[in-house]
C-alpha cells in the first residue's frame, strides 16, 4: 500500500479552481487531459503539496462550470500515473508516481534524464572570486571567534557594522543597533512575518512576487491581498492606493528595486505614495533588497526606507545571496531596535543563531560590495543581452522584456501555456518554474520566468530548448497543445 499522510489536508474546491485558472491553455487536447496535465504540474510545482486530499470531483466541477465526468477522468488519469492514490473515507490524496519515489534527486521529476540537468527554478549566480578571498581572510578571525560560545542571534558586531556603512554609504544614515544578522533572507521574511501578522491579518504582496515570501506571510496566518506589477508598466499604482485603504494590512512586502520575478523597478512617484497611504493605514512596508543591488543599467538603487531612516515603518532585508554566493546563508534586517527586539524574542522556536564563520566571511565581502557588483554587472548584462537577443529574434510571438537589472527576464508568452512549456522543457533537462508559481493566487499561465545567469553555453542550451519546447506545445499561432502525459 502507498504510503500516505493519515488525515490528509483537504484542498477545497474554490481554492483549487483559483490554482487552476487557465487550466485549458488553448488546448484541444480532451477536457479531462488538460485538466489532469494542469494538476500535474501543479503537484510537481509544489503547489499542490504531496499529502493534500483533492476536492471531492462533484465540487471541482461546479467550480471549473465542468461535468463531473470530466474531474472523474482526470482524477483516473493521474491515479494511472501514480499522482494520486484513493483511500476509503479519504478521497483522492496527492502522491509521487512510484518510480520517482525515493530517488535522490527530486529533479527527476518529469522524466528528466539524469546527469544531464539543467536546473533554472533558482535564479542565482556563481560564487564571486572575492568570496575564496574573503574565506582566506576571514581565517585569521576564527581563534577570536572560538573564545565565544557561538549561539549569535544578534550578528556578529564587525559585520553588522559593515552592512551599516553600506547603507551610509548608498545614502541610508545607519547605526549597528539598527541591524539584526539573519540565516539568509529568507529567514528574514519569515521572522517578520512571524512577528508582524496575526491571523486572519491582510498582507500586500505584489503579484507576481517571489514565491517563498507569500508562503510565509500565508504560514503566519496573513490573507494575503495582491496588488499587480508588470515587467514594462511596473506597479498598479492606483490599485496599490486602493488595495491599501481598503484592506489596512499589517504588512505590504514590497521589492521596489528589481522585483523578481519581472525586473520593474519602482517610481520616485509611486514609492511616495505608498509610504504616504501606508503611513496612513497603519501598515508596516517590508522592502526586500535581496535582488536589488544587481543593477545592470542606470542609477544604484536608493533603499526604501530614505524616506523612514528611523526603521519605524519601513524594513529593509538584505542578503548575501545574489551579490555574493548562496552558499553563504547570510541576510539582514534594517529596522527599528524595538522591532529588532521583536524578532530577537521570536527567534528562539526556529532557530538559535546565525552560523558564526559564515558572518566572519561575509564581514570581509560586504565593504567590497561595490567592486564585486562591479563584475557581476559586466557578466549579467552580457547574459542579459544574449538571452533577450536570442528569445526576441526565435520566438517573435514572445514579448521579452530587457531589464534594467536582476538575474531573469519576464517572458510574456501570449497564451496561457506556461506549464506546458515548462513541462515540455523539462523532458529535455531544462527546468524552470512555471509562471503560477510566482502568483499569490495561481494565474500567470501567460508567464515564464527565465534566468540570464548561466554560462554562454548554458544559455544556448535554454533557448535551443525553449525553441523546441515552444514548438511542442502549439508554436506559432497554433493557439492548442497537445496532451503533457508522454512528456511527464
Ligand atoms: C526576492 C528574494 N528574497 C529573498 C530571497 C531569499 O534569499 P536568501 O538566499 O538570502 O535566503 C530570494 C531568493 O531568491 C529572493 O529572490
Amino acid at each position: 500500500m502507498t504510503p500516505v499522510l493519515r488525515s490528509p489536508r483537504p484542498l477545497g474546491a474554490r481554492a483549487g479552481a483559483l490554482l487552476l485558472t487557465d487550466w485549458r491553455g488553448g488546448s484541444d487536447a480532451p477536457a479531462y487531459e488538460a485538466l489532469a496535465d494542469a494538476l500535474r504540474v501543479l503537484v510537481i510545482d509544489g503547489r499542490i503539496p504531496v499529502g493534500v486530499r483533492l476536492p471531492a470531483e462533484r465540487g471541482l466541477a461546479d467550480a471549473l462550470g465542468v461535468s463531473r465526468t470530466t474531474v472523474a477522468n482526470a482524477y483516473a488519469r493521474l491515479r494511472d500515473d501514480g499522482f494520486l492514490v484513493s483511500l476509503r473515507g479519504s478521497g483522492s490524496v496527492v502522491h509521487l508516481p512510484r518510480d520517482l519515489v525515493g530517488r535522490p534527486d527530486p529533479e527527476q521529476l518529469g522524466g528528466v534524464v539524469p546527469g544531464d540537468l539543467l536546473d533554472l527554478r533558482k535564479a542565482a549566480l556563481h560564487a564571486a572570486p572575492e568570496v575564496a578571498e574573503a574565506v582566506e581572510r576571514a581565517v585569521r578571525h576564527v581563534p577570536a571567534a572560538l573564545a565565544g560560545i557561538g549561539y549569535d542571534t544578534v550578528g556578529d558586531p564587525g559585520l553588522r557594522a559593515a552592512i551599516a556603512a553600506r547603507y551610509t554609504e548608498r545614502g541610508l544614515p545607519t547605526d549597528p543597533a539598527q541591524v539584526v544578522v539573519t540565516i539568509g533572507a529568507q529567514h528574514a521574511i519569515a521572522l517578520l512575518a512571524r512577528v508582524l501578522v496575526r491571523r486572519g491579518d491582510a498582507v500586500l504582496v505584489e503579484s507576481p512576487t517571489y514565491p517563498h515570501a507569500h508562503e510565509a506571510f500565508r504560514a503566519a496566518g496573513g490573507r494575503l491581498v495582491g496588488v499587480p506589477v508588470d515587467a514594462h508598466a511596473g506597479w498598479d499604482e492606483t490599485a496599490l492606493e486602493t488595495t491599501l485603504r481598503r484592506t489596512a494590512p499589517a504588512v505590504a512586502y514590497v521589492m521596489p528595486d528589481l522585483h523578481n520575478p519581472t525586473g520593474a523597478v519602482m517610481s520616485a512617484a509611486t514609492r511616495d505614495r505608498l509610504l504616504t497611504v501606508a503611513a496612513s493605514t497603519g501598515t508596516v512596508v517590508v522592502a526586500d533588497e535581496t535582488m536589488g543591488e544587481l543593477r545592470i543599467d542606470g542609477p544604484a538603487a536608493v533603499p526604501l526606507a530614505v524616506a523612514d531612516p528611523a526603521g519605524e515603518r519601513v524594513v529593509m532585508i538584505g542578503s548575501a545571496a545574489k551579490v555574493f554566493w548562496g552558499g553563504l546563508r547570510i541576510g539582514w534586517v534594517r529596522a527599528a531596535p524595538d522591532l529588532l527586539q521583536r524578532l530577537l524574542l521570536a527567534r528562539p522556536t526556529g532557530d538559535l543563531g546565525t552560523p558564526v564563520l559564515d558572518q566572519l566571511v561575509v564581514r570581509e565581502l560586504v565593504p567590497r560590495t561595490a567592486a564585486v557588483l562591479e563584475a557581476r554587472r559586466t557578466f549579467l548584462r552580457a547574459g542579459r543581452d544574449d538571452v533577450v537577443a536570442a528569445l526576441r529574434a526565435r520566438l517573435p510571438e514572445w514579448d521579452v522584456p530587457s531589464p534594467a537589472g536582476g538575474l531573469t527576464t519576464w517572458v510574456g508568452l501570449g497564451r496561457p501555456v506556461s506549464s506546458a512549456l515548462v513541462l515540455a522543457a523539462r523532458a529535455e533537462g531544462v527546468v524552470l518554474a512555471s509562471g503560477g508559481v510566482f502568483g499569490p493566487d495561481g494565474g500567470f499561465e501567460r508567464f515564464l520566468r527565465v534566468p540570464y545567469t548561466g554560462s554562454a553555453g548554458d544559455r544556448e542550451r535554454m533557448v535551443d530548448v525553449l525553441e523546441r519546447a515552444w514548438a511542442r506545445v502549439g508554436g506559432v499561432g497554433a493557439g492548442a497543445r497537445g496532451s503533457l502525459a508522454a512528456v511527464v
